[in-house]
């Protein structure tokens, strides 16, 4: 399986703030936003990742990025010239993904929870088709949303509803089987103007080939693309990490423990970034490692 990370758009919800620095870039606590989602993607067993921005954004990506190799990842970038939706992501990563199946991340979206990895790892293996993952929202007018009948079939996703037929939002992670590009190239735009993912996810379900999965009351789920969900999100990590001496979403320690990269290379990784709590929080991790064996 192949991993797409969209990093582009506009960000107008946190102007003035991403007028000119690139939202994902910026720090939710003490890392870059897109270390969360690519950590997701990685949970999901993927190596291999396309990073799509902005023309004036993406050369950032790679100097944060480079090859992936230190990170055990084959990373490869892309542009897309202009914001027209998320579902253009799946036409601009066609040969990228080739025969492949295909898993499209969001960048501002920031997973957490009790056996994550596992089930995503199952939702994996499981996909048929499309599996999207729902998450109970108090807006639901923003999102989305997923209607069911009584078993949890989906009957319908809407997007953005202004009477919307539940509270179960679809989160920006897709598995997509090989046949995904295509749909996204038959869809026309929006009346926003946009190529909406909603219409990819409601040709799988016009053909029973989409699963909603839903991610309980033990998760949490930000779009940290408001400035509310911003501080919310890194509020919320910081509680985490101090309470309980694990780090969320670093990519360092993710490839470590995904069996990307050996101790050594985390030790070297760890070594350059060791005036950071962060770094420190890594040397700590090779240090216990070792005395594991
Ligand atoms: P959105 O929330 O749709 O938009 P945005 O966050 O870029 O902009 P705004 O604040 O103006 O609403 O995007 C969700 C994620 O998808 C976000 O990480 C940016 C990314 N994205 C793209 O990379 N390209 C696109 O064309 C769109 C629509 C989004």
């Amino acid at each position: 399986m192949k991993g797409i990370l969209l990093a582009g758009g506009s960000g107008t919800r946190l102007y003035p703030v991403t007028k000119i620095i690139n939202k994902h870039l910026l720090p939710i606590y003490d890392k870059p936003m897109i270390y969360y989602p690519m950590t997701t993607l990685m949970f999901m067993g993927i190596k291999d990742i396309l990073i799509i921005s902005s023309p004036k954004d993406i050369d950032h990506f790679s100097a944060l990025f480079g090859s992936g190799e230190k990170l055990g990842l084959r990373i490869e970038y892309a542009v897309q010239e202009a914001p027209r939706g998320i579902a253009e992501a799946l036409i601009i990563g066609e040969n990228f993904v080739g025969d492949d199946s295909v898993a499209l991340i969001l960048g501002d979206n920031i997973f957490y929870g009790h056996d994550l990895p596992v089930i995503l790892k199952s939702a994996v293996e499981e996909n048929e088709g499309a599996t999207v993952f729902g998450y109970y929202v108090k807006d639901p007018e923003r999102f989305g949303i997923v209607e069911f009948d009584k078993d949890y079939n989906v009957l319908s996703i809407e997007e953005k509803p202004s009477k919307p037929k539940s509270n179960i939002a679809v989160v920006g992670l897709y598995i997509y089987d090989r046949g995904a590009s295509e749909k996204a190239r038959n869809i026309t735009p929006s009346d926003r103007g946009e190529l909406e993912i909603t219409s990819v996810n409601q040709l799988y379900l016009k053909e029973g080939r989409l699963k909603v999965k839903i991610l309980g009351r033990g998760f949490a789920w930000f779009d940290a693309g408001t400035h509310e969900a911003f501080i919310e999100s890194s509020t919320f990590v910081r509680a985490i990490e101090d309470r309980q001496a694990f780090k969320i979403g670093c990519v360092e320690e993710v490839a470590y423990r995904m069996g990307y990269i050996t101790l050594e290379q985390l030790d070297n990784l760890a070594e350059e970034l060791r005036k950071s709590t962060y770094g420190e929080y890594l040397l700590r991790v090779v240090k216990e490692e070792e005395g594991r064996f």
